[in-house]
């Protein structure tokens, strides 16, 4: 299989860089390749919007930059933030001319919400359900795009570069090339050698190395883990960001569903199990501090009062406003037999977002030639130590633009000459030999379960030397476990998406043990005061 242009992804940076791509090179190829159904992604199911300077009376992009600076914690680049809060507003407009609806006052202008960290009303949202009217207006929009074609249940493996070609690449090796990626089509069950001339990681997040999170099953961190299998450059790892706010429902297991943090910005309190509303003794911006303080304060009322979640109370709130903001939140309450306008709701801090991933520039170039990577797989240091609400979604927009005018712009010089022509025969196809059909699934299955409570217990929202230590030594015998696996199993996307995870899970640790401070998401208890020094951790 060849294509121009390879996409891994259909969220929000997938699906904005292969329309634009698209339109602007109607004679060219665009693969986009997805491991479930096309709209199952964290895009889907953010809730609280996305942010943007919309009010001009009120807000200035010098007030949005300030913001996102402070939650970053002295690790965003400024360059960046700048970039992506001056050019958001027109992504927003083009995603709004594509199709997609936000709320609006009865005056017809939007109806902003405000989040934790945000100075500003400046939230555009849809309902309680942003993210799925996102998706689906880009779903429909690229359904207009002849040359689009969209590969659902497709699971890339791997990223082909010279290492497949029998070239030694190392981290020092430069130029490293990407020509394409190992495809396990899960309808064949074959895995296909898919050539490109450009190809970008929109893969999402990796909230499923942990035991408790709000993403779904897709996020397992298979680009970032690819990426750094192929060598390419990981940057800031150890900053998850955990959101105080996700239900807590004792015994259900999977994606945790998540109360948006609009509602403690409509005037939802945080309280204890004494019914305090603690959050005054941590911050003088109470229940709307920066998440990073308000998962810390959670954590620490849990077991300063021996609790599984503390109580978030909407009582008080105008409860018709509620049902026409959260309609989602209000059914799914109902469901679990919570009337908010009668009952606290129970919630606790789940694993949300990863602020680092794959170092891109100011193009959303990697440090491989040919691969981009856009959305939450990458670093661009918008989120610096910490993420603003609602930047990501942004942030995904902008610099899947900015991804494709570069690819565009590389595609457009190398016309006339087909990509990647003298290498074409020289790609090995996929190697089965040796490997036999998988016979204990629950060797994969409990590796699964080891690794999410290990990440959970020792690498959380607040950790240790020890506890750091610990995990890396499980992760160890994990990665030594699995690899063995992989070797001589026939491959799953079970076993790729555990051997991913403990990638990912290795890269978190690592990184966090490198940080010999605390700052925005990471807080280590062994060295709980902020450095002078600012620096990336880059592996
Ligand atoms: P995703 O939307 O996650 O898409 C990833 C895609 O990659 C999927 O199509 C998946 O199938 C594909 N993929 C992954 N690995 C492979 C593979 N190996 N092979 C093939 N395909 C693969 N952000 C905000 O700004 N505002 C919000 O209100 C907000 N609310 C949120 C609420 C929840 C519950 C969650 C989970 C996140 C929220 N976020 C929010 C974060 C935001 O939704 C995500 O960061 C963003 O949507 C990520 O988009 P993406 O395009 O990078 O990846
Ligand atoms: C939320 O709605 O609380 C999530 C917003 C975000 O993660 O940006």
């Amino acid at each position: 299989m060849q294509t121009d242009f390879l996409i891994i992804g259909s969220g929000i940076a997938g699906l904005t860089y292969a329309l634009k791509v698209a339109r602007d090179c109607p004679d060219k190829k665009v693969l986009i390749f997805t491991k479930t159904t096309s709209d199952e992604t964290n895009t889907k199911y953010a809730q609280g919007g996305i942010a943007g300077v919309w009010d001009n009376e009120n807000d200035s992009f010098e007030k949005h930059i300030e913001d996102t600076l402070i939650a970053g914690d002295g690790l965003c680049n400024e360059k960046t933030v700048e970039i992506v809060v001056r050019e958001g507003v027109e992504r927003i407009r083009e995603i709004i001319e594509w199709g997609a609806k936000f709320d609006k006052e009865p005056d017809g202008d939007y109806a902003l919400g405000k989040e934790g960290g945000h100075s500003e009303f400046r939230i555009l949202h849809h309902k309680d359900v942003t993210g799925r009217e996102m998706e689906r207006a880009l779903l429909e929009a690229i359904k207009t795009q002849s040359n689009i074609e969209v590969i659902t249940h497709c699971f890339v493996v791997d990223i082909i570069t010279q290492h497949h070609l029998g070239y030694l690449v190392t981290k020092a090796t430069p130029d490293i090339e990407c020509f394409g990626v190992y495809a396990l089509n899960l309808r064949t069950k074959k895995i296909e050698k898919v050539r490109s001339g450009i190809t970008l990681l929109a893969t999402g997040g990796n909230g499923q190395v942990y035991r408790t999170t709000t993403n779904p099953v897709i996020a397992t961190g298979d680009g970032v883990a690819m990426a750094y299998r192929a060598k390419g450059r990981i940057e800031n790892m150890e900053f998850i960001q955990f959101h105080p706010t996700a239900l807590y429902e004792p015994g259900v297991k999977g994606q945790a569903f998540l109360i948006t943090e609009a509602v403690r910005g409509d005037g939802g309190i945080l309280r204890n199990s004494d019914g305090e509303a603690f959050m005054e003794r941590y911050d003088a911006r109470k229940d709307l501090a920066p998440r990073d303080i308000v998962a810390r304060a959670i954590d620490n009322e849990m077991k300063r009062t021996g609790t599984e979640h503390v109580w978030l109370d909407c009582r008080d709130m105008d409860q018709e406003k509620f049902l026409h903001h959260f309609p989602n939140i209000h059914e799914k309450c109902l469901s679990i037999g919570i009337d908010v306008a009668k009952s606290m709701i129970p919630v606790a801090p789940a694993a949300h977002y990863s602020c680092g991933g794959i170092k891109t520039d100011e193009w959303a170039r990697t440090s491989i030639r040919h691969l981009y990577a856009a959305g939450e797989c990458a670093s661009t240091g918008l989120h610096g130590a910490n993420r603003l609400a609602s930047n990501s979604l942004l942030e995904a927009m902008v610099f899947a633009h900015r991804a494709y005018v570069d690819a565009v712009k590389k595609m457009k010089d190398n016309s006339g000459e087909e990509w990647g022509n003298w290498r074409r025969d020289a790609i090995p196809d996929w190697r089965t030999e040796g490997t036999t059909a998988p016979k204990e699934m629950i060797l994969i299955t409990q590796s699964l379960k080891e690794l999410q409570l290990l990440m959970s217990d020792y690498v959380g929202i607040v950790r240790t030397n020890t506890r750091l230590e610990r995990a890396m030594r499980r992760l160890d015998m994990m990665h030594e476990e699995t690899e063995e696996l992989y070797k001589t199993t026939e491959v799953s996307p079970q076993l790729c998406q555990l051997r991913n995870m403990i990638t990912v899970g290795y890269l978190i640790v690592k990184s966090a043990q490198f940080r010999h401070e605390s700052r925005g998401l990471h807080f280590n208890t062994d060295y709980p005061h902020k450095s002078e020094q600012v620096q990336n951790i880059v592996l």
